[in-house]
């Protein structure tokens, strides 16, 4: 018998796949969610299997309910039969949640501490790994062109979905966003008028397509992909406190051998190498700023 969740919560939609908590077997559950994450890995290519079991089961439940679905089972079934319930799901299960210069304190300490160095660089390589819809590519063009270094820089921004990274190409943001974004711009150490960076169009704010001259958008999974090039500055930011302790560490080691010597790692404000593969060979700038230096 497929197993319910005792404390899913009810949206409405469909049979309210509330569990007599008689029945709720927690074993059981985690069961039916290894299962179907081994067959989405098998089946589909996305690893999810060491991402934080916590957050990935209540994503399920999210996705379970909004079907009107009563069991992790029944998904399975969907899922693994109808690529357009695992498109769904993967955007589910990715959190996608992104923003323009987002945590503006980052982007004071990175002008004040790593445009210094970028400086004395002929050509900088920068990743944006888990760059979902994009909004944090553009705001490091902005910052990059502010400081006269775009020309002479290459981004790299992936993500592991498609749908995102769509998004992120081309370039049009929520216009009731601005206002946010603006604050945002101004905190971080903007040298223009944010409004300069935008025109109102296609019922949204459409980017000036200059800033991602440089940019190349691309698919990459932190977990199944390898290293594509060396960087001088790598940003994971928000992506790996969805995953557990095991597989953070092997991203960490991902991040330490695609970063050159000197390299400047930055992580989101929750997120730190402590711990990790290769914590040592790190000094961190700028605290309470998470931007490492990779210094042996
Ligand atoms: C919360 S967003 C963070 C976006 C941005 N870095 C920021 O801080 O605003 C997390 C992103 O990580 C991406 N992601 C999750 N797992 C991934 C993986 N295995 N490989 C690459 N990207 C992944 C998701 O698709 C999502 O777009």
């Amino acid at each position: 018998m497929a197993v319910q969740i005792a404390e899913a919560p009810s949206t409405g939609a469909g049979p309210d796949p509330q569990p007599d908590p008689q029945e709720f077997k927690p074993d059981l559950e985690r069961i039916e969610i290894e299962l179907l994450l081994e067959g989405i890995f098998r089946h589909y290519g996305f690893d999810f299997r060491a991402y934080a079991y916590a957050s990935i089961r209540r994503r399920l439940w999210k996705r379970i309910e909004e079907e009107g679905l009563a069991s992790v089972s029944a998904l399975q079934e969907r899922v693994l039969h109808e690529p357009e319930m695992m498109e769904k799901l993967l955007l589910d299960l990715s959190i996608n949640v992104t923003s323009m210069f987002r945590d503006p304190g980052f982007y004071v300490a990175f002008r004040e501490h790593v445009v210094p160095m970028l400086r004395t660089y002929p050509f900088i390589r920068i990743w944006h790994a888990g760059c979902s819809t994009g909004e944090e590519v553009y705001s490091m063009a902005m910052l990059l062109r502010e400081e006269g270094l775009y020309d002479r820089s290459r981004i790299y921004a992936t993500d592991i979905n498609e749908v995102v990274l769509k998004r992120a190409k081309a370039g049009i943001f929520p216009l009731e966003r601005m206002q946010e974004y603006t604050d945002n711009y101004m905190r971080a150490g903007g040298k223009k008028s944010f409004s300069e960076y935008y025109t109102a169009k296609y019922g949204g704010a459409l980017f000036d397509q200059s800033l991602t001259k440089n940019v190349v958008f691309s698919q990459h999974n932190l977990v199944t992909d390898r290293s594509f090039s060396e960087f001088n500055v790598i940003l994971c930011r928000n992506v790996l406190i969805y995953f557990d302790k095991t597989l953070q560490s092997k991203v960490h080691s991902l991040f330490y051998e695609s970063l050159a010597m000197f390299g400047v790692l930055v992580l989101g404000s929750k997120e730190t190498p402590r711990f990790m593969a290769h914590e040592e060979c790190y000094e961190q700038i700028a605290p309470p700023q998470k931007i490492f230096r990779k210094v042996r």
